[in-house]
């Protein structure tokens, strides 16, 4: 009701039976081609102090709103821009950045209008107030739509913005969002994200449903000259236990990687090797490898993981050097397709499926022949001892019959 009465303030019409939340479509235009389109439904809650005390106004994203044209570019540095202006002289900015693969928000800035008693009554100032967050979290594969149809919140300054109900897209080879779309990491956990209206509280994180066998990922890295130097396909489950934004709550939370989410990088060296994988800024996943130049065997001796997923009361940060996992030597590669469990610490283990890796001794852009991990021999032992066991009976029902032949046919002369 307090939010139905500030949209009243901001002169929007709001159907009880249709709820508040709105969804505003903003673009970003360059002659006659769009650069950025964003569909999306969008609260803030911003805290204001009054001669007294302080208040929290809850403001939601009008359908009224529209893109300020002089602000705005498609960014021929590279890092376009959108602004969008609502209200008197309130207006909620996205900027965006790529690297060629995944673009992303890279700023979000928030401009609200404290001299608007409609929305901020009794505010002791009367200033425009500008925040910027650099810490949004919104990241997907260029070319594709970013969807978002749960409500995630950026903390900006003393205020939060919630989004729901998000596609949007920078970067567009066309004029309309594309159908491909990546899809955030709280929509593929919750089975269904109906739009929510906003709250003053945040809410409780849904039961997450395990995920499935994780997709398996193609990931390299290169030499200066170009050439690569380590080579790893591998799909990847993360076993995190977490305290969650509820209060005393611990979460057990399973995540897949997913390999087109995700953008790797790091660094060959002669005894030691470093593959940093990152999904959606939020999740950094590097695995440290060793050469022993004396035994040229090599292992993979450490593995970190930093992650700031939004249900996590404080940003999680593992790190552990003195492993001794995917033990090869020099000039092969380590391959092992059974599902393997790597312990980092007791809060975060790694679950491996169909990996394949190659750290050091790349000569040219394919695998060198495998050494496989027991496990993965002991299942090609099955089907031998399987057919061996078959084979055995298949010999003993012969001699049975050649002996009970032998038997009748001796009965038979002594009648
Ligand atoms: C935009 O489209 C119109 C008609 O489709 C065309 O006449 C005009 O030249 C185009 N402008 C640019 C900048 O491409
Ligand atoms: C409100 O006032 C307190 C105390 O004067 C100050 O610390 C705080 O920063 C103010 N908050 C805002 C949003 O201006
Ligand atoms: C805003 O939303 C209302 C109700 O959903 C709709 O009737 C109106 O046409 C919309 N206005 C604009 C400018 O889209
Ligand atoms: C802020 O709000 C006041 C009152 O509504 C208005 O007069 C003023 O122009 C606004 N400032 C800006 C920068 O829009
Ligand atoms: C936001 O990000 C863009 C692109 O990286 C950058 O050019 C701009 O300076 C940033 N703005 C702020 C306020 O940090
Ligand atoms: C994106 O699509 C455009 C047009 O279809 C194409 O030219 C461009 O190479 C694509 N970019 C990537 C990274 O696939
Ligand atoms: C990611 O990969 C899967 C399977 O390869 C594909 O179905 C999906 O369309 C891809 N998504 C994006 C955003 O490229
Ligand atoms: C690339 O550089 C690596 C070492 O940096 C070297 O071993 C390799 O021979 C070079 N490959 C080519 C094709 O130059
Ligand atoms: C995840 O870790 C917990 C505790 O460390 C463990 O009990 C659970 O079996 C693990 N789940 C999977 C699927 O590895
Ligand atoms: C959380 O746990 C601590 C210590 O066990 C307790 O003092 C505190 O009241 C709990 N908080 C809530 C919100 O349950
Ligand atoms: C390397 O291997 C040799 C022989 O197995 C061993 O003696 C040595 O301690 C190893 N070095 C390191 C740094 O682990
Ligand atoms: C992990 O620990 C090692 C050794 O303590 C340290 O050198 C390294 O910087 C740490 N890495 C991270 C990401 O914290």
């Amino acid at each position: 009701m307090k939010l139905c009465q500030a949209l009243a303030a901001l002169s929007i019409v709001c159907f009880a039976g249709l709820g508040c939340i709105q969804a505003v479509t903003l673009e970003v235009r360059e002659g006659n081609s769009t650069c950025i389109k964003t569909e999306l439904s969008a609260t803030f809650a911003i805290t204001y102090n009054t001669s007294s005390s302080t208040r929290t106004a809850q403001i939601t994203l009008p359908n009224s709103t529209t893109v300020d044209t002089g602000s705005s570019s498609c960014g021929a540095d590279g890092s376009p821009w959108l602004v969008g202006v609502f209200g008197s002289g309130h207006a909620l900015g996205l900027s965006f950045s790529t690297n060629g693969n995944l673009y992303n928000v890279a700023n979000l800035t928030l401009q609200y209008n404290l001299s608007d008693t409609s929305v901020f009554p009794g505010a002791n100032s009367s200033d425009v107030v500008t925040v910027v967050s650099a810490s949004v979290g919104i990241s997907a594969v260029i070319n594709t739509t970013y969807r978002c149809l749960s409500p995630v919140t950026v903390e900006v300054g003393g205020a939060s913005v919630t989004f729901s109900d998000m596609r949007l897209e920078a970067y567009m080879p066309g004029n309309d969002l594309n159908p491909a779309e990546s899809i955030c990491a709280s929509d593929q956990t919750t089975t269904t994200a109906p739009p929510t209206t906003a709250s003053t509280t945040t809410t409780a994180p849904v039961p997450t449903t395990p995920p499935g066998t994780p997709e398996q990922g193609s990931y390299s890295l290169k030499n200066s000259n170009g050439t690569d130097c380590l080579l790893a396909q591998m799909g990847l489950q993360l076993n995190v236990t977490y305290l969650s934004k509820s209060p005393n709550k611990t979460v057990h939370e399973l995540l897949n990687l997913t390999p087109n989410l995700t953008s790797s990088s790091g660094s060959c060296g002669a005894s030691s090797a470093t593959l940093v994988l990152t999904q959606e800024r939020i999740t950094t996943l590097s695995f440290i490898f060793t050469l022993n130049s004396t035994s040229n065997k090599y292992h993979l001796s450490g593995i970190t993981l930093l992650a700031n997923w939004s249900d996590m009361a404080v940003p999680f940060s593992a790190n552990n050097t003195n492993l001794n996992y995917l033990r090869s030597t020099l000039g092969r590669s380590y391959m092992c397709n059974a599902e393997q469990t790597l312990a980092v610490v007791p809060t975060f283990s790694l679950n491996t499926f169909r990996l394949h890796v190659q750290p050091f001794g790349v000569t040219t852009d394919q695998f060198a022949t495998a050494e496989e991990c027991q496990m993965d021999q002991d299942q090609m032992l099955i089907p031998i001892i399987v057919g061996a066991a078959l084979a055995g009976l298949v010999l003993i029902v012969l001699i049975a019959y050649l002996i009970g032949r032998k038997r009748s046919h001796a009965g038979y002369q002594t009648i």
